[in-house]
Parts: C-alpha cells; structure tokens; sequence
C-alpha cells in the first residue's frame, strides 16, 4: 500500500499519471465459510464473508478501485456479484456464470473493478447455486468523489438495511427441492441485517433528536417483495439504485427483490424507541420482520401497534409512477443527471421478453421467449473471446417477439446480440400470475412505462420521456408489462435476469453480448491475467490483445 502511494506520488510529480492509476485503491482479503446460526431461531447453516452474517460492507468512492481477494472455503465452487456495478469495459469482474469460471473450493481469486462513474447503494451476492438463500451477501455504497455537488446536506450517519425473505431450509436443499420439479414455496419468515427482531431487542441503530440520517434499503432476498416503513417517521426518498431522485416524501416503500432505495430520516420524534418494519408484499399470509432503532437516551420500548402495510398492486403501480430523476442534481460527475435527454434517442430495435414455465427433464423450467437458460460450463464470455462460441452455444435462439402459443420450448444458454452503441426498447410482459423483477448487468436502464393487460405500440403513448429514474432493477406486475430504455454501449458479456432466485435458478435469464466492432482497448478490457480458465478454452492459445 505505502508503495504504491509513494509512486502513484513520483508518477503525479512527473505529471505522467494515468487516468487508471490515479484513483484510490482499496483491498480486501474475504475468506468465504460456512457458519451456523439461528436467524429465525433455528440454527441453520449460513454463508460467511469475513466471518460475518450479512458480510462486511463495502465503503468506497467512485471510480476508486476495488480490489478483493476472495477463498473459497466452502465445499463448491463459489462466485460473488455486485448487484448494480456497471463494470465498465470489464465484464470480466460480473461475477456471473456466464462471465467468470467458479473459484473452486480451496481456491482464491481476486476481484478487481472500479464503480466507474457510479453513485449509490448497491449489494454484492453469491451467484452460484442457491448460496444466496444461505447468505453471502452484503451492503455496498459508493460515495460520491469531493466536489461533486449531492442534492442534500451530510445526513448525520449512513445505515445499510439488507432485508430480504428468509428460509430454515439449507441451500442444498432448497436446490434439491427445484431440481425434482418442486417448489421451494414460501419462506419462512423475513430478515433485516440478518435478524428477524423475534430475539434481539438491541438496537440495530442509534439516532440523534434533531438530526437526520440515510438509510440504504436493499432488498436481498429471494423471491419477496416487501414493504420497508419505520414507526411514526416519514421517508424522504433520495436516491434509487444509483440514481438521485425528486426527493419526495413516503410513509413507507415497496421494495422489489434486487432494488436499493435510499431515504433521509429526520429524528424529529419525541425521544424513545421505533421499530424499523419489513413485511411481505401481494402474499396471502404476511411475514414480518422488525428491528429497533434508538435515540440517544431513550429508555422508552417501541410501541408494540406497527404501522400498517399497503394492500394490493394499484398502490405500489402507483408509487412506482410518483418516482422521478432529479434533472438538475449531479450524479458522478459534476453535469446534471437531466443532461441525458434519453427521451429524444430514436430507438432502433424494440425486444419484447416474455416469462413462461413448462416442465422439462423432470423439472419446472422457467423461460423468456420460450427458452429455458442453462449455464455451460465454458462461460460464455470466454467462449466468446477464445472464438470458441461454435462449441458451446449459439447466439439468438430466440426472437425479439414471444414465440406463439404452442412453439416448440428449448432448454439451451439463451444469448442474445445486441448491437454496439446502439438504442434499444426491451418491453417485459409477465402472463403470469405473480410479480417478475429483473435485473440486467453492465447498464442502468429508464423504465419509461408499465401497465396492465397487453403492451402494444400506442402504450409508448403513455412513456415518460422526461424523467424515469435510471435503475438497474425493475419490476413487472402480474398480467402487465414494463417497459425499459437503454444504450447498449458497454462491451462485455452482461446478464439479463430474474432476480426471483428458484426462477433464475431454473432458467428466466438470457446474457446479452455486446461486442465492439472496434475491437479496441477504449471499448473493452483483456481479460485479466489471473482468470480461471475451464471448460472449452483450457489450453487453447490467447486470441490478439486489444490495444
Ligand atoms: C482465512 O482463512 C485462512 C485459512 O484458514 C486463515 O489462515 C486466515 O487467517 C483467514 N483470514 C481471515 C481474515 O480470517
Ligand atoms: C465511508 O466513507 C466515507 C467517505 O470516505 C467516510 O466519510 C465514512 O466515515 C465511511 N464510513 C464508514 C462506516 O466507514
Ligand atoms: C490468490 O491469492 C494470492 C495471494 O495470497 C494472489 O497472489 C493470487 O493472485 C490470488 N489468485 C488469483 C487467481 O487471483
Ligand atoms: C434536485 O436537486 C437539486 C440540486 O441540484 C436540489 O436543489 C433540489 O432540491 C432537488 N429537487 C427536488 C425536487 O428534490
Ligand atoms: C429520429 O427519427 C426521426 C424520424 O424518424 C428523424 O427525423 C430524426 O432526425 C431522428 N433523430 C436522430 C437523432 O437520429
Ligand atoms: C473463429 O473460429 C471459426 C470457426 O469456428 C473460424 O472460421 C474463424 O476463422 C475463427 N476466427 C479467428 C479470428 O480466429
């Protein structure tokens, strides 16, 4: 560390310093383990980061270079993402299936990515298997650089609040379950950093009166939406996943599997204890979670009558609606976020995705445009880039239209092309009975419109071309479609997914590869000297650099 400081300073004397080398670097060393606890008062085994149950956070600035050093010491090959870390130019460090071969157990690899002109609140998650249902997850925020403007003053303290649904079930079971047809059905209850609120009545935070503070909500977990309020305090919504918003004001927030919403809250309250309130959304028999927050020199308990949650779809379509980008305020760089005019691009390709289930090989398969997703071996990326593809999938299976009702279902590695640079509509429409999330890599994206029944081309009618909140995760209620916009102009390998985990798991997930015809250095990185090499492309020989 003090060596690289010292030359980083040498090279700024010389004046030669690269736009690369001169952001901060920030290392860590993250042992990955299996642990027991009882979150819901069962003792169940868990996955550790670093020994800790949501893992450690991550505290970084952007552009700052992140490296981590991640051992496996699990008994299967392990992978970590970063939900909403656009990894520019770098696919490489997705962490995805698709982009990366597995860290075997006993094995380490090291992670290396800069949060390049991003702000927020995000998470990382193990991508593998069904280790997300046994934890691995953690918090990740990236501060903006000094001298960008924030649209709001320092708020006191900065919390992180992972919730998520929860399950008793271990993983390998939960994965057992979905690989004979069945469901993994409900969970069993729902947790906030890792705690339900049933046993631990020490405060998760603690308040000032008179000041106010950000929370960073992030929903972590399988398959739930949920409602997030705290008892007798508003939220005034600033930020949501990466992007800053009208800062208007919320007794609570629906918050769909995958998407981070930041909020201030001011601790205007007589002083006492408050419970913090996550509960199950759209299910007939709701899970809660609670935690106590604290203001300083409280011995009042929270009052035990919670705050009650929304019913029905309508209000939640609806508050989606009231979200806004902020078009003056600045985002990670110093121009405001506005001066993006997304609304005046001409579109050039519009893909309709829709999700189906079918059974097949004894399971539930799950599909976008009648094909079921399945992993090679070889990651994808790599086939891609050892001109290897021919060998392990092929590109375009299907359509940018729902086959008809009827068409032959495949199960095979669904991966798309899309043009470089290029600006493309992608139009979800959800037939299904139950709420869809999905998140796509590498990009943030604007949902310029949702609604029931069936998209057709006058419901671009109703878009907002304004002021959609740019985001990376959206979601689609039963029977209805959303729409999204985005440029495609990240080269890499990045998938497109379910973030409803037995659905991913199962096959609701396509990658989109982005290829520049430049086939140049600015437009994507190497692949890095210390990637795994499986599969297909062990032992064949390095393709010609980019330069
Ligand atoms: C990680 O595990 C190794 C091997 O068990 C151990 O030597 C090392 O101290 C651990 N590191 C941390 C940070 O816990
Ligand atoms: C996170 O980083 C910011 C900016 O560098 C710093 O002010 C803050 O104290 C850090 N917070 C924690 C919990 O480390
Ligand atoms: C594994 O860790 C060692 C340091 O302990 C490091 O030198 C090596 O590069 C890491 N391996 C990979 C593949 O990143
Ligand atoms: C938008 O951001 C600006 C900072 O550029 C801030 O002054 C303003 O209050 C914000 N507007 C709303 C409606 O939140
Ligand atoms: C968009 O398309 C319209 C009509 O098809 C055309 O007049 C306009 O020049 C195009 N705008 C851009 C920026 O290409
Ligand atoms: C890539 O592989 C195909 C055959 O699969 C071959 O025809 C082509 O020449 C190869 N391209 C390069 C650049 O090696």
């Amino acid at each position: 560390m003090a060596r690289v400081a010292l030359l980083l300073a040498v090279l700024s004397v010389m004046g030669l310093m690269a736009v690369h080398a001169e952001d901060p670097y920030l290392y860590f060393t993250w042992n990955v383990t299996y642990g027991t606890i009882s979150p819901l008062g069962v003792p169940q085994q868990v996955i550790l980061i670093d020994g800790q149950f949501p893992g450690p956070n991550i505290n970084c600035s952007s552009n700052n270079n992140i490296v981590i050093n991640l051992f496996n010491y699990l008994d299967q090959p392990f992978l970590l993402s970063w939900n909403g870390i656009q990894h520019r130019k770098n696919s490489w460090q997705d962490g995805m299936p698709g982009t990366n071969c597995p860290i075997l157990p006993g094995q380490n690899f090291t992670y290396h990515w800069q949060p390049k002109d991003q702000i927020g609140s995000y998470f990382y998650f193990p991508s593998l298997a069904l280790h997300k249902a046994a934890g691995g997850f953690g918090g990740l925020r990236v501060n903006s650089r000094l001298l960008i403007p924030v649209p709001f003053d320092p708020p006191a303290d900065d919390f992180t609040v992972l919730v998520g649904d929860w399950y008793t079930k271990n993983h390998n079971v939960l994965r057992r379950l979905l690989d004979s047809g069945r469901s993994i059905n409900r969970p069993a209850g729902v947790l906030i950093n890792g705690k339900s609120g049933e046993n631990d009545k020490e405060p998760l935070f603690t308040m000032e009166a008179g000041k106010t503070y950000r929370y960073r909500i992030c929903n972590v977990g399988l398959k739930t939406s949920l409602n997030f309020r705290i008892q007798s305090h508003t939220l005034k919504l600033v930020e949501i996943d990466g992007s800053h918003t009208v800062q208007n004001v919320y007794d609570s927030l629906d918050v769909h599997v995958g998407q981070c919403y930041s909020v201030l809250v001011a601790a205007d309250q007589p002083v006492g204890d408050y419970y913090i309130v996550a509960s199950t959304r759209f299910m007939k028999t709701v899970q809660t979670a609670t935690a106590v927050i604290r203001y300083v020199g409280s011995s009042t308990p929270p009052s035990p009558v919670l705050p009650e949650a929304p019913v029905g779809w309508a209000w939640s379509l609806n508050q989606w609606r009231s979200f806004r980008w902020n078009l003056t305020a600045s985002a990670a760089r110093p121009n405001p976020q506005g001066s993006y005019h997304y609304g005046s691009i001409n579109i050039t390709r519009t893909i309709k995705l829709a999700n189906s289930r079918f059974p097949a090989d004894g399971k539930l398969r799950f599909a976008l445009n009648g094909v079921s997703h399945v992993d090679p071996e070889t990651p994808l990326k790599l086939a891609e880039y050892f001109n290897a593809s021919d060998a392990v999938f092929k590109y375009n299976l299907i359509a940018d239209e729902p086959p008809t009702a009827g068409a032959p279902l495949t199960v095979a590695p669904n991966v798309l092309t899309a043009e470089f640079r290029t600006f493309i509509e992608i139009v979800f429409e959800n037939p299904e009975k139950s709420i869809q999330s999905y998140h796509l890599d590498g990009y943030s994206f604007f949902p310029v419109g949702m609604g029931p029944g069936k998209w057709t081309p006058e419901s671009r009618k109703g878009y907002n071309l304004l002021d959609a909140v740019s985001r990376h995760t959206i979601q689609v209620y039963p029977g209805s479609w959303t729409a999204i916009m985005l440029t495609f102009d990240n080269a890499g390998m990045w998938n497109l997914r379910s973030e409803i985990w037995e659905r991913h798991y199962l096959g609701q997930q396509l990658y989109i590869s982005v290829v520049s015809p430049a086939r140049s250095l600015r437009d994507e990185y190497n692949m890095p000297d210390n990637a795994f090499r499986c599969g297909a492309v062990v032992g064949l020989p390095l393709p010609p650099l980019y330069v």
